[in-house]
């Protein structure tokens, strides 16, 4: 596909890019042995035994408005007058191809996908495994049809090709009016790959979702950079802010496409956010920290720059966080 139009996307190698230059290209050598220092890593007794979660009943789901529910990774349910938005869905076992490859889920979503209210609006933030699951998007189809997807460039075919119909794919500040919500695309430093061939192929992407008294701020997956300046320059302070925390080890590996507690609490800050809670962590075993620090370094890092941790929660699995925000 031809995205010439696009400041993000290069000419010459037909991919997009990080305007910072980040590339996030590893060596295989590099990659090789970071995969190994995976497959041998440490016993984490999480793995085996998953977070203890929170779990929503059917009446509570059918409910619900005016709150925000963590449901794993970095899968969101939240509602403000009357909207209903999920972001990255993900409910199933493992974040790779065929169901079958790839990390596997440590912590069980903590209700079925079928118990999800009627959804308007899904925010997709790139292509990579543990954010787009083709069965979590062709089962919530199979239900509601008719959900508006909103995705940033070159991520139309996919989600075609998984059952949607209403797609709206726009570039980075590019925004889209719905349902009286402005929904815009944000900068966030990432890459994609879905295959060995496709990488960066489609582009990555943060969303504000801004209603006229209230506004919600998915980072998706992200770096730490100043594209967090740049958000609020550009879109406002957002009221509530869901930022990732985990899969930052090993540090040089990760850093440019996963920010770490600290980063996350300057993320806030660079925001301007009224409030935040973590996602990206305690989900899926992506990374060589042990899957319980980030909530503890979360918790260090907001202490250390005089933030209390009711302005950015670290919420259980399938816990809800109701309005006032
Ligand atoms: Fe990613």
């Amino acid at each position: 596909m031809d995205y010439s139009h696009s400041p993000q996307f290069n000419n010459s190698t037909k991919r997009f890019e990080n305007p910072n230059g980040e590339k996030i290209d590893r060596g295989f050598l590099e990659v090789f042995k970071v995969a190994s220092n995976y497959i041998k890593r440490d016993y984490d007794e999480w793995e085996n035994k998953g977070f203890p979660s929170i779990n929503p009943s059917k009446e509570d789901l059918a409910d619900f408005s005016e709150s925000v529910i963590w449901i794993g990774h970095s899968t969101v349910l939240i509602n403000h007058k009357g909207v209903t938005a999920l972001t990255d869905p993900h409910f199933t076992k493992r974040a790779g191809p065929f169901g079958m490859m790839g990390p596997k889920r440590i912590t069980p979503p903590p209700f079925n996908i079928e118990d999800l209210p009627k959804i308007d609006i899904i925010l997709i933030s790139h292509n990579h495994y543990d954010h787009l699951d083709k069965q979590s998007i062709i089962q919530l189809l199979q239900n509601q049809p008719r959900i508006k997807f909103f995705v940033p460039l070159g991520l139309s075919p996919i989600l075609r090709s998984f059952g949607a119909t209403e797609i709206s794919e726009v570039d980075w500040w590019q925004s889209v009016e719905c349902g009286g919500v402005n929904i815009q695309s944000t900068q966030v430093q990432h890459w994609s790959r879905r295959s060995f061939f496709d990488r960066n192929k489609t582009l990555w992407s943060g969303w504000m979702m801004s209603w006229e008294d209230f506004s919600f701020y998915f980072t998706g997956d992200s770096g730490f950079s100043g594209d967090f300046i740049k958000t609020a320059q550009r879109c406002g302070n957002p009221t509530l802010a869901a930022i990732p925390i985990g899969a930052y080890d090993p540090r040089e590996f990760m850093k440019v496409a996963h920010m770490n507690p600290e980063e996350a609490v300057r993320t806030f800050q660079d925001l301007g956010a009224k409030y935040a809670f973590a996602i990206h962590w305690g989900t899926f075993k992506l990374s060589l920290e042990p899957m319980d620090e980030p909530p503890m370094q979360l918790n260090i890092s907001l202490e250390k720059a005089g933030i209390h941790h009711s302005k950015f929660k670290c919420l259980k699995h399938g816990e809800q966080w109701r309005s006032p925000f």
